[in-house]
């Protein structure tokens, strides 16, 4: 392809000079005329190779839209139904009360069986265990990804499934092992899922230099 292309290109360019050439040397054009054909058709060219990069990057860019937009659209495992919005904040006692659970896609494979687990306000747990042992899944639970089979997890005393979704997510943050990112400003990823209806909490906020 890449052949095709130089040698074509080349090949058009000496016949636009043999030509020209030969009209230059029989004084039907000027060689002045010859050379800003020649330049004006160059940049022509590169017009048009402009183009078809901008063609391949939107259809690059389409392809990947659809992911997204299959992603946005995709319906939730399970409907969050809870209401609860209390005027207080959370306190932050959690409990794992004999809870089960497996991953729906393997159904068959324990992954917690009747764990139970309680903390206090305000303290520090560590989770240690085998790599597999279900660390990040209790996390997930916490985080209310996944529905336990059996049992309950509460926050404050209460089912974590009774709070209102959004207003759990505003007050639950979690710091992965590999964070993710966003294209954004590190202010913009700090507050993601902050924002609420009103407006961004700024004064809550440290600015991007802190
Ligand atoms: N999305 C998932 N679907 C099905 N099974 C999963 C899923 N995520 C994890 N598992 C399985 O659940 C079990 C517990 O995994 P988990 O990630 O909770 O372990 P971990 O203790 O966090 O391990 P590590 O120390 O490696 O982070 C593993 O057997 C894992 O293969
Ligand atoms: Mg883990």
């Amino acid at each position: 392809y890449m052949i095709n292309n130089t040698f074509l290109t080349a090949a058009v360019i000496a016949g636009v000079l043999f030509y020209g050439g030969t009209l230059v040397l029989n004084d039907a054009m000027s060689a002045g005329s010859l050379v800003s054909f020649m330049l004006y058709q160059q940049s022509l060219s590169a017009s048009f190779q402009s183009l078809g990069d901008v063609f391949s990057a939107l259809s690059a860019a389409v392809g990947a839209a659809d992911k997204v937009i299959e992603l946005i659209n995709k319906p939730p495992a399970f409907i969050e139904s809870g209401t609860e919005k209390p005027d207080r904040d959370l306190v932050g006692s959690i409990e794992f009360r004999n809870v089960s659970f497996s991953y729906p896609a393997r159904p068959g494979i324990t992954i917690l069986e009747n764990f139970s687990l309680s903390i206090r306000p305000g303290e520090v747990v560590a989770l240690v265990g085998p790599s597999g042992g279900g660390k990040s899944s209790i996390v997930k639970l916490l985080e209310r990804q996944y529905l336990p089979s059996n049992g309950a997890v509460l926050i404050d005393g209460r089912d974590i499934g009774s709070y209102d979704k959004k207003w759990l997510r505003q007050r639950v943050a979690l710091v992965g092992q590999e964070p993710v990112l966003f294209a954004r400003s590190i202010k913009r990823n700090i507050i993601y899922g902050m924002e609420t209806d009103d407006g961004l909490p700024e004064e809550q906020v440290p600015d991007d230099e802190e």
